[in-house]
């Protein structure tokens, strides 16, 4: 439990204040050293080919050009593929994609580099381009067998079935559109080393990556982070291949070398949320109880593995959202198309999952006549319920269900809609519900750890490093949370410093939600191991009575412990009496004493496997629940649509820092409403990008954000593996904003009771307009 006063817990994030005056560093801030070149890819204009040829002898020529790169000039291994060896750097003798990296210039300025890339050309041998998932799923190209999760037999729980519904629904991906594009800057070191500053979630990934590329150890390579404008995942894998390609400039030319990517090429280059179509068939009792599910997922991978198959397992471990359904199958199968790789995004495949099942749940309802959060409530799953992957449920989703209804009415919220409807021709509102569950931990167990680097200087001053990134997501704050309270020092006192692979080995990445609860957890076993060595010290110090005091203003402080030396807020107490030894005074007679002001702790989450071999276990150290209402509004004659209330009852644990977990919260529905309503990434035939600029793609701005975020934290006694029982909340709220297409939806029916739209997200206005006025039919 975080026993921090009320301040702290409303503490705002540490960056704050730099964040609004400009001062906070991206990669974009580092100084550029005398020398600096600067890099642009000359990327695949095809999406699928022979490179027969690359001809730069023209660029080569340009003004400012330094050198050309092609991949048979690698002195490493031509491969960033982190979980499959599937992903060249640069193309090969094949192209995949269209944006996919075949030169690498490197020039003086970065205008005359880009001018150069223009000037290359490429023959290649066009081949068959596949962009859709179930025609790559049907001409056998997979990038790995199929996985699979079942529980009970839903072949034969079908046959019992009351009602029995089968469709399809689809689900488009996602751009990140972080604000910091990708980037890097590397600068040559002593002994063929580097220095590497990446826009990475993951500095270990990039260490990696560079390592491979160049064949230099890993022990001479030195990747720093300050912090990301922003990653949502598309960070975590998909910065290493720009470290590696100003890593292999720097080891070529032995200078520094710069690639901070334009806009459009991070959107023409990079991989997105993936896409994903599904075949659902969901069967129910009399009751509405769901006896039985089943779907098969199509996830689009795109011409390389990258995250892939981790996130589609993450789609078949949350295929079931929070509903318990004793009869499962389910399949997935990641698809190999010619689209730039598909990646992380904020969910990591949990959100395409919780869409399927909540096409069911409406497809169902609407069949039915009956409202889907009668269904959904009838579902919701208990205590001790098992996950169809055999994890047994701590469940807060009755709870956060109840707690939101108290709060907020469903009954009096769909009531005025539908007064509201039967009194308009023209504008229709829709309301819906969206419980989410979400698992906490990397499902592939062993990156479950996290180190943390402490320091307390002469000064009483303290220096935090761990293996975390701050991408806004307030980890550098959490962390300095936990070490001002462990130490009972303000929490301008502490400093989190960079991630550094140096200070900071073999890191996970900044992901999965799960950094606070990691880092934070190893910042706090540090922390406490250099205070017993300081309570030992005054302990010491305070025999035979010395430093002991009467009474000052310092006794009328909050001492809570009786038992020997505490520090409380800065000042140290015997037995809860208060003394004038202090903060200062303990360290600087530590550091005589010769005893350790330093400690590198290491943490791993207890209690969690998994076997894949029978696709069950414990894989989460825990699950975040909540329950949200959404409202729409729909004009009926232009397709336009406004989020009137996004009210949610979540389940924080206990927030040891509301005003940033709040801020996760309201990011993650604004997210989450883009990708249900408006974000529309679209690839044509040929596999080129067309939704390649903030014109052609568009995504939430200040208009189109609720007009209204409640949140209510969820009222719980249970204990958690979090960080001082304060659950991670960096993904799961952005599952939220699914009920957005199904408020929508049911504006939509309420003006065209004929029409049972296809279950095809994002449900923008272009298709809100044709399914007010045209009959498609499920
Ligand atoms: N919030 C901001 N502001 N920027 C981000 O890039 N990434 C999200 C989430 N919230 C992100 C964010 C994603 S995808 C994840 S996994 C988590 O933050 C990672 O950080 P955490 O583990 O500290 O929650
Ligand atoms: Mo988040 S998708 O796990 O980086």
């Amino acid at each position: 439990m975080f026993h921090g006063n009320s301040d702290s817990q409303k503490m705002k994030n540490v960056d704050s204040k730099s964040h609004v005056r400009g001062e906070s560093v991206y990669l974009d801030d580092v100084p550029l050293l005398e020398g600096t070149l600067f890099a642009c890819v000359y990327d695949s204009p095809i999406a699928h080919g022979k490179l027969k040829s690359v001809d730069i002898s023209e660029a080569e020529k340009s003004k400012g050009v330094v050198k050309i790169i092609t991949a048979k000039d690698l002195i490493g291994e031509n491969q960033i593929g982190g979980i499959l060896p599937d992903e060249p750097l640069l193309a090969d003798g094949e192209v995949h994609f269209c944006g996919m990296p075949i030169a690498l210039v490197l020039a003086e300025t970065e205008a005359q580099a880009h001018a150069a890339a223009k000037l290359i050309t490429a023959e290649i041998e066009p081949l068959e381009i596949i962009t859709d998932e179930r025609e790559a799923q049907a001409k056998g190209k997979l990038i790995a067998p199929p996985k699979h999760f079942k529980l009970g037999d839903s072949d034969k729980a079908f046959a019992t079935c009351e009602h029995v519904f089968e469709g399809r629904a689809d689900v488009n991906g996602q751009e990140h559109l972080y604000i910091e594009t990708q980037g890097a800057y590397t600068i040559p070191s002593e002994q063929g080393g580097m220095k590497i500053y990446s826009s990475t979630q993951g500095p270990t990934a990039v260490q990696r990556a560079v390592s491979r590329v160049t064949g230099i150890p890993m022990n001479l390579l030195e990747v720093d982070v300050t912090r990301l404008g922003g990653g949502f995942g598309g960070k975590e894998d998909q910065a290493n291949a720009w470290a590696a390609l100003c890593a292999v400039g720097t080891q070529l030319t032995k200078k520094p070398v710069k690639y901070a990517l334009h806009r459009m090429e991070d959107m023409r280059m990079t991989g997105k949320r993936h896409p994903y179509s599904a075949d659902y068939k969901i069967g129910l009792d009399k009751d509405f109880r769901i006896i039985a599910y089943s779907a098969t997922f199509y996830q689009n991978a795109g011409a390389a593995c990258d995250l892939s198959l981790p996130v589609l397992e993450r789609t078949l471990f949350h295929c079931t959202n929070s509903y318990f359904i004793p009869n499962v199958s389910a399949t997935a199968y990641s698809c190999k198309t010619n689209l730039p790789p598909n990646t992380a995004f904020r969910g990591f495949g949990g959100p395409q999952g919780m869409f399927v099942i909540e096409s069911a749940i409406a497809h169902a309802a609407e069949k039915l006549n009956v409202s889907a959060s009668e269904i959904q409530r009838k579902n919701l799953i208990e205590n001790g319920d098992e996950f169809p992957y055999g994890q047994i449920a701590e469940s807060e989703a009755i709870t956060s269900w109840k707690q939101a209804d108290e709060k907020y009415d469903f009954a009096k919220l769909k009531a005025e809609a539908d007064e509201f409807n039967a009194n308009n021709k023209f504008i229709k509102k829709g309301v819906a519900l969206m419980p989410i569950c979400f698992g906490i931990s990397f499902t592939k167990t062993p990156m479950n750890q996290a180190r943390s680097l402490v320091h307390v200087y002469t000064d009483g001053s303290v220096a935090i490093s761990t293996g975390a990134v701050e991408m806004g997501q307030g980890v550098n704050t959490k962390i300095a949370q936990v070490a001002a309270k462990v130490f009972s020092q303000p929490i301008g006192r502490v400093k989190v410093h960079t991630t550094n692979t140096l200070r900071i080995a073999n890191t996970s990445p900044t992901a999965a939600s799960a950094a606070a609860d990691l880092n934070g957890r190893a910042t706090q076993i540090a922390c406490e191991t250099i205070l017993e060595r300081l309570k030992t010290v005054a302990e010491e110090m305070l025999k035979d009575g010395a430093y002991r005091i009467e009474s000052s203003e310092i006794s009328e402080m909050r001492h809570t412990q009786k038992d020997g030396v505490t520090f409380e807020n800065g000042f140290v107490f015997f037995n809860g009496e208060p003394t004038s030894l202090d903060w200062l005074l303990v360290v600087n007679e530590a550091y005589n004493q010769r005893v350790s002001l330093s400690e590198h702790a290491h943490y791993a989450t207890q209690g969690i496997n998994f076997d894949w071999s029978i696709a069950k276990g414990h894989p989460f150290a825990y699950h975040v629940y909540g329950t949200a209402i959404v409202g729409v509004t729909v004009d009926c004659q232009r397709g336009i649509y406004e989020v009137d209330y996004v009210k949610c009852c979540h389940d924080f644990g206990s927030s040891m820092n509301a005003a940033v977990d709040n801020g996760q919260i309201e990011g993650g529905i604004v997210q989450g409403i883009g990708w249900m309503t408006m974000e529309e990434i679209f690839y044509d035939k040929n596999g080129r990008l067309r939704s390649n600029a903030l014109s052609t793609y568009k995504i939430p701005d200040i208009y189109s954000v609720p007009k209204e975020i409640e949140i209510l934290p969820l009222q719980t006694e249970r204990e958690n593996l979090a960080i001082f029982n304060s659950k991670a909340v960096g993904e799961p709220p952005l599952m939220y904003g699914i009920a957005t297409y199904f408020a929508i939806r049911k504006a939509v029916k309420a003006f065209n009771q004929e029409n049972l739209p296809k279950f095809d997200a994002p449900f923008t206005p272009e298709k809100v307009l044709i399914n007010l006025y045209g009959k498609i039919g499920m």
